[in-house]
């Protein structure tokens, strides 16, 4: 029997480096997104197209996206916060198109400078324009779990943010637990409020690891059939507004799971960790991928 397939999409060029102290030129970001690829990952987020006062560490998106290689069956995608966003994607060739919002006011404030209705009235025309012109819509929802201003967030604002995002015609839901403080037992109360709403095959799980906690967090979203989840090579990331956000969920330690799980990814393992290994080096930091960082040791002894 074939296993059965899992998708990644990976998030580290994108959620990872819009954090990091440093810059990174667009010139090693397509470079590292081409390795990427390279290793059989398939959705790949190359920036964001957001202001560059708010984030000006994803400036040159653009350039990152002229470099790049296109191959068959790779799904290029890009944040887009608002209309000039989208005016800005739609010159660059894009595949898919992330809008994003969050279940906190507050978190929506300081991420985007609006509120939670705003945003969602403002996603209009960027859904409308960006499906006219053929592209994907994927939908961010931050703080699903918990919030850094608000504490504990209810199932039930995130299900009603995820309807208004489903009747905007978003074909996928991204569920993020920004600050990395859920536990499986909350992720299962998340799921059992959403998956009413959004079948399982339009829904993936975005885990930041600030407390140990992703992997444990992503199987727990295996055990109620969401089948694409959000990493970022090792580990990197956080977010700019969101105090104490530590890295994604490292891709590394997701392919370690799936893979002892049975699922089929059509990822190289050995190659994603030789790239964070790389990536660490470069930008002079630890490592937090224990799979990744497993990985390399062994083959050095
Ligand atoms: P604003 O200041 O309210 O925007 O920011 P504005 O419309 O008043 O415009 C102000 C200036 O920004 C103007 O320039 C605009 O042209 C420019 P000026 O006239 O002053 O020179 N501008 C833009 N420039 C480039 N691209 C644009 C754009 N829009 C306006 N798209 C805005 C509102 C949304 C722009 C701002 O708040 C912003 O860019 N925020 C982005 C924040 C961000 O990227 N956060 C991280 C991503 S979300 C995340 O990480 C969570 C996630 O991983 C899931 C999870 O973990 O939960 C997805
Ligand atoms: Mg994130």
């Amino acid at each position: 029997m074939t296993p059965e397939a899992v998708a990644i999409v990976e998030v580290g060029l994108r959620d990872g480096l819009q954090n990091e102290k440093q810059s990174v030129s667009p010139e090693m970001r397509a470079d590292w997104f081409n390795a990427l690829s390279h290793a059989g990952l398939r959705r790949i987020e190359a920036g964001s197209f957001v202001s560059p006062k708010w984030v000006p560490q994803m400036s040159g998106t653009d350039e990152v996206l002229r470099r790049i290689e296109r191959k068959e069956g790779l799904e290029v995608e890009v944040l887009v916060p608002n209309a000039k966003g989208l005016e800005l994607a739609l010159a660059s060739d894009v595949d898919t198109l992330s809008i994003f919002t969050a279940a906190s006011e507050t978190f929506n404030q300081r991420n985007i400078n609006c509120t939670i209705a705003e945003s969602i009235d403002r996603f209009r025309d960027v859904v409308a324009g960006g499906r006219a012109a053929g592209k994907r819509i994927r939908a961010y929802v931050s703080c699903v779990v918990g919030c850094p201003y608000e504490g504990r967030i209810a199932p039930e604002q995130v299900a009603a943010v995820v309807e208004q995002l489903l009747e905007l015609g978003s074909d996928e839901i991204s569920l993020g637990d920004t600050i990395g403080v859920a536990r499986p037992r909350e992720i299962h109360a998340l799921l059992a409020a959403v998956l009413p709403l959004c079948p399982a095959p339009k829904l993936a799980l975005h885990c930041h690891d600030t407390r140990g906690t992703a992997v444990a967090n992503v199987y727990a979203a295996l055990e109620r059939d969401i089948r694409i989840f959000d990493s970022a090579v090792a580990g990197l990331g956080g977010c700019p507004y969101a105090k104490g956000a530590s890295g994604n969920v490292a891709t590394e330690d997701l392919l370690y799971l799936f893979q002892g799980e049975g699922f089929r990814t059509g990822v190289d393992l050995d190659a994603v960790a030789d790239l964070g290994d790389r990536i660490c080096r470069h930008l002079q930091r630890e490592n937090p991928s224990k799979a990744g960082k497993a990985l390399v040791l062994t083959r050095k002894q």
